[in-house]
């Protein structure tokens, strides 16, 4: 499996020529300010990074994949699945994870392409629970995981920067049940 389409998306495997837009994501600081420390990431950073997700994709037959808009072929970001190494009490679990450049922000991408990557979990690769992890005030990665029908599972702390964040989980059952509702979830419901 390398590709899915969304009705605004594609998201795929990696190319050699993603790195250049990419790496502009990552030089954000609005867009790092939640990730990790927060630090923005330069061009040899990402390489290095799109090189890690290729190697998980090798090795556990899913990863992040590569979010392209469809009607431009525009790369604009990322979203997928993961092992979440930096958080040693969870990690023989799967989060699923999403960025985007901050001109894509608001249009409702990042829950149309984690919705597709959380089917692909549930139903290509037949998972029965995946989480994700948030820094505490990341307010709009939140809403996204509420969108797509995640519970609050506990507070913890990230020990590789020493910030708060907060870790949600979706069961495939959960994903089954709530069908398309997963994007009418109303405001203020996380967790509930
Ligand atoms: C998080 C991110 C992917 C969201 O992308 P997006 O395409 O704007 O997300 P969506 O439009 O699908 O949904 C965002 C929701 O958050 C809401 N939101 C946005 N900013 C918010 C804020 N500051 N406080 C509360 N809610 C906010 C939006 O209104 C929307 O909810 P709604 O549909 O109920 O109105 C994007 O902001 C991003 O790339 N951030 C930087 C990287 C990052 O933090 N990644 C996640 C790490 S856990």
């Amino acid at each position: 499996m390398a590709m899915i389409e969304t009705s605004r998306l594609r998201l795929r495997r990696w190319r050699e020529t993603d790195a250049a837009p990419l790496a502009r994501v990552n030089a954000d600081p609005e867009v790092m300010r939640w990730i990790g420390d927060g630090r923005v990431r330069d061009e040899r950073q990402t390489r290095a990074g799109l090189e890690a997700m290729e190697r998980m994709w090798e090795a556990e037959g899913f990863g992040l994949f590569a979010v392209e808009l469809r009607a431009t072929a525009e790369v604009i970001g990322f979203t997928g699945l993961s092992v979440p190494d930096f958080l040693p009490e969870v990690s023989a679990t799967v989060e699923v994870g999403w960025r985007l450049g901050r001109p894509h922000w608001g249009r409702g991408l990042a829950t149309e392409a984690a919705t597709a990557a959380v089917r692909f979990g549930f139903e290509d690769r037949g998972l029965e629970r995946i989480i994700s992890i948030v820094q505490v005030g990341n307010d709009a990665s939140e809403r996204v995981m509420a969108k797509l029908g995640m519970r609050l599972e506990r507070d913890t702390v990230d020990p590789t920067c020493g910030r708060p964040v907060r870790l949600y989980e979706l069961t495939q059952d959960r994903f089954r049940a709530l069908g398309a509702a997963t994007r009418r979830v109303p405001r203020n419901d996380a967790g509930q």
